[in-house]
């Protein structure tokens, strides 16, 4: 088990080069097992999760290679039942269900258990499966659902805390190969989803309206294989972003969609650094004093819950009393306490954290406990006086390729330490 030790206080300068986005490549992998042909996906990222997806699409049947940043899957013949010593690893597993039930009719996955950033049950996407025509099943940890043929249906994926991304792209790779057109009302408009979309497009689909609430699938008899390039990782983009914020005089993010981050630079902006750049490139600067902001997590083309942890780091050390209300997982604040723990003056109201800018933070032997909690550690511990030592730091690898390695390339004193 590594840690992550950083001595705090090097300002960051330099550019920094973005890799193919989790969130997008997690899904359109297990996409590939909707057609018998092969399937090239470019930019894949290095990470944990990613390998953990290479593994349940081996255990399915698939033939899986993999070299620098590109994968094939040719998936000529699938098994229907994914394995839970491989799917208690990742919860993203559960977007095996939609492509197998859309090609084998059957689909059985362990039902995702607990996580630390709160209450994740699959009940949208359940209730997808069924408007399709599958029958669902939850015995012994697992969920099965089957059904002898598919046919269109008009879904709403509505929740009690709006949408739902990976439910919207279960039901899309279900549907793409049911009888008759689909209409995925108040559907996720992620950019990932799009991602998606194009994907399956190319592979033959016929789906419309992905990136609005109301996407439209005919269904195909069949699909064919397609090769794939994954958009940047907007939410690893956002994070040097803010680490340029915390820490730097001038950073670029290089090999960045602008137009998928304009709630985040919005932000930034907000309280007082600029950013400047268009697609491809953008560049943090300080502008003087820094300001306090009131910021809420919406669904996209909000701003994403997944840079919350990470915007609570920074305003921590902006002057004010900032608030940060997180409405799409209202528990989701491990990082608070550890924030804490390096001198950070936050108290959480429920959903809200109020925050009071500190001058300093302290360095501090803190605890990673989720991938973006962790990388709100890291962040911190650029500026804090002193030496921060992050543990559990397996947490960051299942999203963040290299960041101690692109993080000393910006000046940074940062080193990863086996344990
Ligand atoms: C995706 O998770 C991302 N994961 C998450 O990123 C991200 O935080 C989340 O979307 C929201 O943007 C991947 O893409 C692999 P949701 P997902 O279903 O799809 C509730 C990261 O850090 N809900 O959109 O699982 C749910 O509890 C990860 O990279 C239901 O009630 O999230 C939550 O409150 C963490 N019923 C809200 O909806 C359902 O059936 C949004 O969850 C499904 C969800």
């Amino acid at each position: 088990m590594d840690k992550i030790v950083i001595r705090g206080g090097h300002s960051l300068k330099g550019a920094v080069k973005i890799s193919g986005s989790k969130n997008s490549a997690l899904p359109i992998l297990a996409a590939t097992l909707l057609t018998r042909e092969r399937c090239v996906i470019q930019r894949v990222p290095d990470l944990s999760d990613v390998h953990y997806m290479l593994q349940i699409l081996a255990h399915l049947g698939a033939d899986v290679e993999r070299a620098s940043g590109i994968v094939t899957v040719q998936a000529e013949k699938v098994d229907s039942v994914a394995p839970y010593e491989i799917v208690r690893k990742m919860r993203a597993s559960v977007c095996a269900l939609g492509p197998l039930l859309g090609r084998e009719k059957e689909a059985t996955v362990s039902l995702p258990g607990g996580c630390v950033i709160g209450d994740r049950p699959i009940d949208l996407h359940l209730r997808g499966f069924q408007a399709l025509g599958a029958a669902v099943r939850v015995h012994g940890g697992n969920v099965k659902v089957f059904a002898p043929s598919l046919h269109g249906a008009i879904i709403s994926l509505k929740g009690k805390f709006g949408t739902t991304v990976l439910g919207t792209d279960n039901i899309m790779m279900a549907a793409v190969l049911a009888e008759g057109t689909t209409v995925i009302e108040d559907a996720a408009c992620e950019p990932e989803v799009v991602d998606l979309a194009n994907f399956l497009n190319k592979m033959g689909a016929k789906i419309e309206g992905a990136g609005t609430s109301r996407i439209v699938i005919e269904g195909v008899k069949e699909l064919h294989g397609a090769e794939h390039e994954v958009i940047p990782d907007r939410i690893e983009a956002g994070t040097f972003l803010i680490a340029g914020a915390i820490a730097g005089r001038e950073v670029i993010v290089n090999r960045v969609r602008a137009d998928h981050l304009t709630s985040v630079t919005d932000a930034l902006q907000s309280c007082g650094f600029r950013v400047s750049g268009t697609n491809g490139s953008l560049t943090i600067r300080p502008n003087g004093t820094s300001k306090s902001l009131n910021l809420k997590t919406q669904a996209y083309p909000g701003f994403p819950t997944d840079m919350q942890a990470q915007m609570c780091a920074l305003l921590s050390t902006v002057s004010g009393e900032s608030t940060v209300t997180e409405n799409i997982f209202p528990q989701r604040f491990m990082h608070v306490s550890e924030l804490k723990r390096m001198g950070a003056a936050i108290e959480l109201d429920g959903a809200t954290a109020r925050i009071r800018g500190v001058d300093n933070l302290s360095g501090a032997p803190v605890m990673a406990s989720d991938l973006r909690a962790s990388a709100a550690l890291v962040l911190a511990g650029l500026l804090a006086d002193g030496t921060t030592e992050i543990n559990r730091v397996y947490h960051i690898d299942r999203g963040y390729e290299m960041i101690d390695e692109k993080l000393g390339e910006l000046g940074a004193e940062i080193e990863r330490v086996k344990v």
